[in-house]
């Protein structure tokens, strides 16, 4: 709250306004002058004020008097704002500032033989706080129109309610609603006439402390025409989406409609995320570590009682979100999932020292069932610690130079057997390709929880060459997840396999 000490020439504007609209005011202007008045007793006082926005109205007890002089604290001092009559016990101020305070105080006066005023009694200080100004608003944002409603959206703003206008076929404006929330922002206005003109227009409002609704200014005029019947809307085509960690934005193609529903499956099942009207693209705010997600739209149109009919659902678009990388003492987690590849490395110190539990069960059962199948498989090199991947990178660099080492082996901290979790099955090297082994391991893997980690064609995605021989274990069903994907682990995650030095 603002204190507002006015100046002489502010007050002396006051008492130009204040005495025209005045009925209790003597009409007489002052000269700007400064006085200095005396406290008195306590029963000469203001006893109250109804404030408003700009202007306050002033009420004292009076006493016999031929006189008073209102005055208003300026940082002058006590200025005189007007006289009124002995028989006046009430006087209005103008031209006030909202939200703002203000001091006043009265004088009681007599005339002296000569006609001069002579004050005899003053007034305690009375402080009074004008009222803050009205909310604004910008008026109706869109409608959805049907053949007898018409439902109005408008942007929230700060406030206490809104009020809803409708002009009248007479020309005059009536108030088809109030609405107590600021929080609301749309309303539904029924038994409309079809095919029928109508312009509406919104104010907002904040009760004063008296419980009286304080206007602010109307908005502009928004007309809308009312429709036949409501009809089925089309299906929606063209629908897109793109997502980052936090949020989707999705677009489609539109349709004459009155708004469209977009519906987002989570865990399985469809919910409408959002309704909107007049656009035909959102924002949607995604849930933490969501995952995946997929979108549809349909649009709608209204019927006379306001309900929804909507037409067919679009295709379904999915997003990825973007993966939640966490890295816990040096050890890398796409999602969850432990990785070593060229992007993301091991630390030195990491040695779970053998295959894990998981991985070694894993891999008995599936032995099992392909000996059942009459394949024979076995480990010919599972857990591999940073040292010994150092000398068997450094013996492929010597041999066969650093660029085509790269292309099958892992640096030192990259290699994926040093997590415990990767197997070579039988035979690591190009003579295992298209072995009924091979073939048996491809086919089967994922029902036992391991993938081919580095599938044929997709050395630009995983950084290795094709690996028939090595499997990763991921659990049985993050395996067959990925397996049915037909994806690498890499474009599963939306991940990278690329050395940064
Ligand atoms: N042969 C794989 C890529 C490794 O060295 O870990
Ligand atoms: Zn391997």
């Amino acid at each position: 709250m603002k204190r507002k000490i006015i100046s002489a020439s502010v007050a002396l504007a006051m008492i130009l306004s204040a005495s025209i609209i005045l009925p209790h005011s003597e009409n007489v202007l002052y000269a700007a002058s400064v006085e200095t008045i005396q406290e008195t007793a306590p029963e000469f006082k203001i006893r109250n004020a109804s404030c408003g926005r700009v202007s306050a109205n002033l009420f004292w007890n009076g006493i016999p008097c031929d006189g008073y002089n209102v005055y208003i604290m300026t940082s002058g001092g006590y200025f005189r704002l007007a006289s009124v009559n002995g028989n006046v016990n009430a006087y209005t101020v103008k031209n006030l500032a909202p939200s703002t305070e203000y001091t006043f105080k009265i004088s009681a006066f007599r005339y002296d033989g000569e006609g001069r005023k002579i004050s005899f009694e003053t007034s305690p200080d009375y402080t009074l706080t004008t009222k803050e100004a009205p909310p604004s608003n910008e008026g109706f944002t869109s409608a959805e129109i049907s053949k007898n409603v018409v439902r109005l959206h408008w942007k929230k703003v700060r406030c206490d309610g809104y009020r809803i206008y409708m002009l009248g076929s007479s020309g005059t404006w009536r108030s088809a609603k109030t609405v107590e929330s600021e929080d609301i922002n749309s309303y539904l206005i029924r038994g409309l006439e079809p095919l029928t003109t109508y312009t509406f227009r919104l104010r907002a409002f904040n009760y004063d402390n008296n419980g009286r609704r304080n206007f602010g200014k109307y908005s502009e005029d928004y007309v809308v025409t009312t429709k036949t019947a409501a009809v089925r809307p089309e299906t929606v085509s063209g629908i897109s989406a793109t997502a980052d960690s936090g949020s989707a934005a999705l677009s489609w193609n539109g349709v004459k409609c009155d708004g469209y529903e977009v519906y987002m499956l989570q865990c399985g099942s469809w919910s409408l995320a959002k309704s909107i009207s007049g656009k035909t693209s959102c924002v949607i705010n995604l849930p933490d570590n969501s995952g995946d997600l997929s979108f549809k739209v349909r649009a709608y149109n209204l019927n006379e009682k306001g309900d929804r009919i909507a037409g067919g659902y679009s295709k379904t678009v999915s997003v990825k979100t973007g993966p939640v990388i966490e890295v816990r003492n040096g050890i890398t987690y796409v999602d969850g999932i432990l990785i070593a590849n060229k992007t993301y490395s091991l630390p030195e110190g990491y040695a779970p020292g053998g295959l894990t539990a998981e991985t070694v069960s894993a891999f008995r059962e599936m032995q099992n069932a392909a000996s059942k199948d009459g394949i024979s498989l076995w480990i010919v090199s599972g857990y591999r610690s940073y040292g010994y991947q150092s000398t068997l990178y450094s013996n492929y660099v010597w041999r066969d130079g650093k660029a085509a080492a790269d292309r099958y082996s892992a640096r030192p901290g990259h290699s994926e057997h040093q997590t415990g979790l990767a197997i070579d099955v039988n035979n690591a090297s190009s003579s295992f390709n298209n072995t009924a082994e091979a073939k048996w391991l491809a086919a089967h893997c994922d029902e036992y929880g391991f993938i081919i980690r580095y599938p044929d064609g997709k050395e630009s995605v995983t950084g290795f060459k094709y690996e028939p021989w090595h499997v990763r274990y991921l659990g049985k069903d993050l395996a067959k997840k990925v397996t049915d994907s037909g994806l690498t682990l890499e474009e599963y995650l939306g991940i990278d396999s690329v050395y940064k030095k």
